[in-house]
């Protein structure tokens, strides 16, 4: 009898899983994307934070000491994912959600919209969409229930209220700020509910999003890794698959 490769038990896990309704959770990181030329941030060489000063580009802080610089940065970052396209592993995902309906929650810690644009729904996005705007201040006129629009904002690096001049930002969480609430509660209430959590491409560096995996655990759940290297949350899970995402994915979700 040969031996059951981790692909194989995994394979059992999702039967299972698929047989009730919010049976898997999924929770993905920049690995998803890197298929689809979207860097990582903490891969060695191609990592973005191996040539970028996190605490420069991802924060409040950095953001206020040069906003031309990180507003530059985003819109190239914001480029990068536009031209960019879902990958296999994007679409497997998607495509076991419609073949399933009701049964799987997706959880992302990126900040691209590949999920989406490979059909996927309900995506719950921790940190952010960066093709999305909002003001760097509460904007003054909101008490008033007239909140300026960003699109109205001057055209300039960044963009600039011309009432306020309240200056524009990605919407996307930076170091040291909060998860939207009801992303992160739903994402909590995923896992808490899932028979197999399914983590793809994250190094489980960052918390609370980490701390998903070890909360699945924790409820019972069978918790399974797709990743190429060895990640911060291994010992949290049960299984171990080495390969990428767009390689393993439609072979691990295939009907
Ligand atoms: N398929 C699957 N996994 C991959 C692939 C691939 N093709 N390529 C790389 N990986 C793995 C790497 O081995 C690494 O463990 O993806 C992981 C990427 O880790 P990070 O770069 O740390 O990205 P992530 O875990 O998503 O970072 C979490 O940190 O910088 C913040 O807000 C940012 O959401 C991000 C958070």
């Amino acid at each position: 009898m040969p031996r059951m490769t981790a692909t194989d038990t995994v394979r059992a896990e999702l039967a299972r899983a698929a047989g009730r309704p919010g049976g898997l959770a999924v929770l993905t990181g920049a690995g998803m994307s890197a298929e689809s030329g979207i860097p990582t941030f903490r891969d060695a060489m191609s990592g973005l934070w191996s040539r970028f000063d996190p605490a420069q580009l991802a924060s409040e802080e950095g953001f206020r000491a040069d906003p031309a610089r990180v507003w530059q940065w985003y819109a190239e970052r914001r480029q990068g994912v536009l031209d960019a396209q879902p990958n296999a592993g994007h679409r497997a995902l998607a495509d076991f959600q419609q073949r399933h309906p009701g049964v799987m929650t997706l959880i992302t810690q990126n900040v691209d919209d590949l999920h989406q644009r490979a059909g996927a729904t309900g995506v719950l996005r921790l940190h952010g969409d960066i093709l999305q705007d909002r003001w760097i201040d509460p904007c003054p006129r909101a008490q008033r229930g007239n909140c300026c629009d960003t699109g109205w904002a001057l055209d300039t690096q960044p963009p600039v209220c011309a009432e306020c001049g309240n200056q524009v930002r990605p919407d996307v969480v930076w170091f040291g700020e909060s998860l939207p609430l009801g992303m992160l509660t739903a994402a909590e209430q995923a896992v808490d509910g899932c028979a197999l959590l399914l983590v793809v491409g994250t190094s489980g560096a960052v918390w609370p999003a980490a701390g998903l995996a070890h909360r699945a655990r924790r409820a019972g759940a069978t918790v399974a890794i797709v990743n190429p290297q060895p990640s911060e949350i291994d010992d949290v899970a049960h299984h171990h698959i080495r390969g990428t995402a767009a390689e393993v994915l439609p072979v691990l979700l295939a009907a």
